[in-house]
């Protein structure tokens, strides 16, 4: 068969995006499409080294990708703000929010055994570092009348994960912080969508034995991981113009565990 190979499309030209989390393996493939679309980026991470690299692999990805990095706590409220504030004196606009920042904490860990000052560092980083985020970037997605916020919870929001409390109710929050600034900006030209993945195949779960993993996705009724560009494809568009009537909304990428 000749499979033709298409130019990806231009529908983020003139728009402006910061992906947080953007060192790690969602963020730097979100970011990699975001920029062969046109998008302008503002990658944000707790890890600078973590950043440089991930903004040399971009750059060689997407040659002339117009993209800088910024070193920050996300769950930080002046940080947050001080990073939306430099992304508009930069490129003088903020259109996608993208929040792929986040952490584990201690799993495989019964409820009575769970470390209360682990569980405040998890909902600090999941829960309050989306706030923060959104909390800075709201009036200026308002001012121009236009906005998509993306929000990466988790399946373990929607059902519970064992032995991942503080993650899974962390999750559970980005679901519900989600459908509530959906709500209220839904006059306001701004959506608000959280998504819901699976087990994706990035280079923690290629790590990990292959039972453990055999273990995860016998839960998956297509048996097997989500690939880190099928997860970009639902985030990518829930940050898209066409995304225009979805809002306070958790997309599924589960491979039909969950159906709801
Ligand atoms: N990988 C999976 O199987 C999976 C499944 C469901 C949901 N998710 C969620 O998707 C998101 C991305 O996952 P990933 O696999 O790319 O993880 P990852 O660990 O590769 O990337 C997360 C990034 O967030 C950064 N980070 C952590 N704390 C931060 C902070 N306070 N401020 C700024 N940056 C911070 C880390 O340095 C890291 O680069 C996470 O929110 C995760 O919970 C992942």
């Amino acid at each position: 068969m000749n499979l033709q190979v298409l130019d990806p499309p231009r529908d983020f030209v003139g728009q402006v995006a910061i992906i947080t989390g953007g060192a790690g393996g969602v963020g730097t493939a979100v970011a990699a499409t975001l920029a062969r679309r046109g998008c302008k980026l503002c990658l944000i991470d707790i890890s600078k080294p973590a950043l440089d690299k991930a903004l040399t692999a971009l750059h060689a990805k997407c040659p002339g990708a117009e993209a800088y990095v910024v070193e920050g706590d996300v769950s930080d409220a002046a940080a947050a703000t001080e990073i939306v504030r430099g992304v508009v004196a930069r490129y003088g606009r903020l259109d996608v929010l993208i929040q792929t920042a986040g952490i584990t904490g201690k799993t495989n860990t019964k409820t009575e055994d769970v470390d209360p000052a682990n569980f405040d560092l998890v909902l600090r980083v999941n829960m309050r570092g989306i706030f923060c985020m959104c909390r800075a970037a709201l009036p200026v997605m308002a001012k121009q009348k236009y906005g998509r916020i993306v929000n990466i919870a988790s399946i373990a929001g929607k059902e519970g994960n064992a032995g991942m409390l503080a993650y899974s109710t962390s999750k559970a929050a980005v679901i519900g912080l989600s459908k509530t600034i959906g709500k209220e900006y839904a006059e306001a030209g701004i959506t608000c969508n959280a998504i819901a993945p699976a087990v994706i195949q990035t280079a923690m779960v290629d790590a990990m034995p292959a039972e453990q993993v055999k273990y995860m996705t016998d839960k998956i009724p297509m048996k097997r991981c989500c690939e880190l560009q099928e997860v970009t494809d639902v985030i990518v568009f829930a940050a898209s113009r066409a995304c225009s009537f979805t809002t306070g909304f958790t997309f599924d990428v589960t491979g039909g565990r969950a159906t709801y």
